[in-house]
């Protein structure tokens, strides 16, 4: 599988992009807004292109073209208001969907939050970004294409626990970097995976346990 990682400078998107190298099965592309980004992620031998989520559809359609999965892991971070919220988590989303239908990209999957789906349990001081992540998300389930919506408890740098909880709605709890790469990584080569979302947290069941329960 040939897979496009938008947010590939991220800290999910690097933890990602090292599994898919290490794993050998599928080809990866970083897909990243700056050059020195795209050399260092060259200079590991994975290309990068050169894109900005702010930028439009065509942009976004021609480095998807010839990709079979798409993997949505940006975000606009803590560090900006809720204007770059709307234009990189929601409408930047939503254009890489619109892009990956105009390339013929059916396979899709998006990092949003645990919950996002749930208005009665968002996180109040932070509502714009659930806001974003849920009508990216909603868009995405609405968009004819082969979904998986992972929606990740509070994010830790800690090392994978490898033990992880999927289910349609979880208590608030956290996970890793590590672990969220795994599980992506998983639902793409899961195909019950498709169609599915999910929260996830540290949990007790081995990835392939957590994701076959779906
Ligand atoms: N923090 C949490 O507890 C939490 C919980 C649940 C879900 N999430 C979600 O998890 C995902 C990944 O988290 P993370 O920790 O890996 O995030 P991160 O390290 O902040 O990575 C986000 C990436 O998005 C990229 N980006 C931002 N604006 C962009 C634009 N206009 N064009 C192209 N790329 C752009 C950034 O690029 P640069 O490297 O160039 O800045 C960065 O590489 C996000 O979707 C986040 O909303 C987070």
């Amino acid at each position: 599988m040939k897979i496009i990682v938008f947010g590939a400078n991220g800290q999910i998107g690097k933890i990602l992009i090292d599994k898919i190298k290490k794993e050998g099965t599928h080809e990866v592309t970083a897909a990243v807004r700056k050059e020195e980004q795209a050399k260092d992620f060259q200079s590991k031998g994975v290309k990068g292109l050169l894109v900005d989520l702010e930028g439009s559809v065509e942009e976004l359609t021609k480095v998807i073209r010839g990709h079979d999965a798409v993997v949505f892991s940006a975000g606009s971070g803590g560090k900006t208001g809720p204007d770059k919220t709307l234009l990189v988590d929601l409408d930047g989303a939503v254009k890489t969907m619109e892009a990956a239908s105009k390339a013929g990209t059916k396979r899709y999957l998006m990092v949003s939050a645990l919950q996002a789906n749930n208005r009665k349990n968002w996180n109040q001081k932070i509502r714009p970004y659930y806001v974003a992540k849920h009508y990216a998300d909603r868009c995405l389930a609405e968009s004819g294409l082969d979904f998986t919506i992972v929606r990740p408890g509070g994010l830790t740098n800690d090392k994978g626990a490898g033990k992880v909880a999927i289910s349609e709605q979880l208590e608030r709890g956290k996970v890793s970097r590590e672990d969220v790469a795994t599980v992506l990584l998983a639902s793409l080569e899961e195909e019950k995976t498709i169609g599915k979302a999910f929260d996830l947290t540290e949990g007790d069941k081995s990835f392939k346990d957590a994701l076959g329960g779906l």
